[in-house]
């Protein structure tokens, strides 16, 4: 797959890093922009607050299915029913929200875990399959929780991960009976 992150830090660049160990041909844009005309999926990893200046910096969006992993960290910014809508405002595509729920300082450990951990996300339909094969090559169980239209309560949800302990970061897990 061609991917572009549209930020290129803990997240954009650290999901690139294990993107590229998987076989993915992936670009990494920072805050000149650039281009996404050759993506087949874009991630979006900039600050909440820079969404709409990011992608106004890069062409060849229209059209893209998205990967949202922005927060509303420390406070939400902007109009939009969520970050995600935000997104889609520039992309007019299938959008999810994924990654927002995963701690960047752990994806070189994902890899170590006894079992993959879980990665909670919610996703127009016609963005499903590129997201879950995206979670499982960066090496976590994808669990969708919802639509894009629940995009706002999932991104207000991030307090559940905020709060806990260690602040370096924690892996969680939905599993099914059976399974642990
Ligand atoms: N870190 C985490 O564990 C974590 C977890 C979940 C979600 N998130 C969310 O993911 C997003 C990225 O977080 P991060 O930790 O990866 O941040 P980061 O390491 O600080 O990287 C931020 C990236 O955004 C780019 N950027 C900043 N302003 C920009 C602009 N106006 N236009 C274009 N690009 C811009 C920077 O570009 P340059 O490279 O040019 O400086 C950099 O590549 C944030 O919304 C954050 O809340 C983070």
């Amino acid at each position: 797959m061609n991917i572009v992150t549209i930020g290129r830090g803990s997240i954009g660049g650290g999901l690139a890093a294990l993107w590229r160990k998987a076989g993915h041909d992936v670009t990494e844009l920072g805050r000149d922009g650039g281009d996404a005309t050759q993506a087949d999926v874009i991630l979006i990893a900039v600050p909440g607050s820079q969404i709409s200046d990011a992608l106004g910096r890069v062409t060849g969006v229209e059209g893209k299915v998205a990967i949202d992993a922005t927060n509303i960290m420390p406070v939400r910014q902007g109009d939009f029913p969520s970050y995600a809508h935000e997104v889609q405002a520039f992309t007019h595509a299938p959008v999810a929200k994924s990654f927002n729920m995963n701690f960047g300082s752990l994806f070189e450990k994902v890899a170590e875990q006894r079992v993959r951990p879980s990665n909670w996300y919610v996703a127009d339909d016609g963005a499903v399959a590129v997201t879950e094969q995206l979670i499982r090559n960066a090496g976590y169980d994808p669990v969708r929780v919802g639509n894009l239209s629940q995009a706002r309560d999932f991104e207000n949800a991030v307090w559940l991960l905020m709060g806990v302990q260690p602040v370096g970061g924690v892996f969680y897990r939905f599993a099914v009976p059976g399974e642990l």
